[in-house]
């Protein structure tokens, strides 16, 4: 086994291991993107759900109408990706939205559209540690080539909370610097971060978010394992510019999926992709376990 496929097992242990978070860092602020594990009782549902799925096996088998029980899969493939919005469109470096709890989930048949999704979701920013409970809509159009989720959600109170002053001073550090910064393993194979390193682990999530939320189906559950490495490039205008390589997993299949990212951010303009790669796999599939 070469060093990357170890570390890549680790992350995953710690993603599907048990209860114990793993992947939190020790300041405990930050709990990547809404990891399973913060319903602790669907995590078994979760893997058992993951290891039966057929690849061939259409959406029909999943795909309930009506009331849908709030802890369970498809309510919580459908909240997550309201997360994903959040984030790519209001998260920064030092704000980070996180599905706490879903109340109320249920799904019905839009002819000619797709599958919409009406959530009352508890949503959580990780900084400040607020809290609101959202309404949320989730359409997952239908078709030859279905595009990407399309959501609503008003979350007006989360909205209002401003990172404007640590944002600025995120990017006053990185822009007026001599050195450009450069990072890997965030978090390390045993769930740690390096102190300082927080903000750019974050906006690796945020970024991610983008390539989540279109990626992101009735059947999938994507959440950031980890930030396998990043480096800052040099700009010429005011923008900060970054290429991360980041690993996403998918609970439902089990894959981890390695992508690449280039993207510019500034506290004015926010994430703006340049580009996102999917690389070849790292790991297939979470190995059986007896
Ligand atoms: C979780 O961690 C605590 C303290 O680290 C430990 O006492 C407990 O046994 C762990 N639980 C599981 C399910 O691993
Ligand atoms: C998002 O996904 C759609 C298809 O679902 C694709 O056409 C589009 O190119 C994707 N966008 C990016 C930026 O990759
Ligand atoms: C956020 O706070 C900064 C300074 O604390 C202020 O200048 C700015 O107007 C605020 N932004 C919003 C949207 O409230
Ligand atoms: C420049 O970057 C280094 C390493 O990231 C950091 O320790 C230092 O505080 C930064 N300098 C300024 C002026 O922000
Ligand atoms: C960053 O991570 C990717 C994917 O794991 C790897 O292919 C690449 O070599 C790494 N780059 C550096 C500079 O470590």
């Amino acid at each position: 086994m070469d060093l990357r496929m170890i570390v890549v097992l680790a992350v995953l242990t710690g993603v599907t291991g048990s209860s114990n978070a793993t992947m939190r860092p020790e300041t405990g602020s930050v709990d990547t993107a809404g990891d399973l594990n913060t319903v602790p009782e669907t995590v078994e549902d979760t893997l058992v759900f993951g290891q039966q799925q057929n690849e061939e096996e259409t959406e029909e088998d999943v795909m309930a109408t009506g009331e849908l029980n709030p802890s369970h899969y498809p309510a919580r493939r459908a909240a997550i990706v309201v997360q994903h919005y959040l984030n790519s469109r209001y998260g920064s470096p030092n704000k980070l939205f996180m599905v706490h709890r879903v109340h109320r989930a249920c799904a019905e048949d839009v002819p000619d559209a797709g599958r919409k999704y009406q959530l009352d979701i508890s949503i959580q920013e990780i900084m400040s540690n607020a809290m609101e409970e959202c309404s949320a809509e989730v359409l997952f159009p239908r078709g030859e080539q279905p595009g990407s989720a399309e959501v609503r959600a008003s979350c007006e109170e989360l909205l209002k909370i401003n990172s404007t002053t640590q944002d600025e001073a995120f990017y006053q550090q990185h822009k007026n610097n001599q050195t450009l910064v450069s990072a890997q393993y965030l978090p390390d194979s045993y769930g740690h971060i390096t102190p300082g390193m927080e903000p750019l682990r974050t906006l690796g999530t945020v970024a991610s978010s983008f390539i989540m939320l279109n990626q992101s189906s009735e059947n999938t559950l994507y959440n950031i394992a980890q930030v396998a490495n990043l480096t800052q490039l040099s700009t010429e205008n005011s923008q900060l510019k970054f290429q991360y390589h980041v690993l996403l997993h998918d609970m439902v299949s089990q894959e981890i999926i390695n992508w690449k990212l280039l993207f510019t951010w500034s506290p004015a303009e926010g994430v703006k992709i340049q580009q996102m790669e999917q690389l070849p796999h790292v790991c297939e599939k979470l190995p059986k376990t007896n």
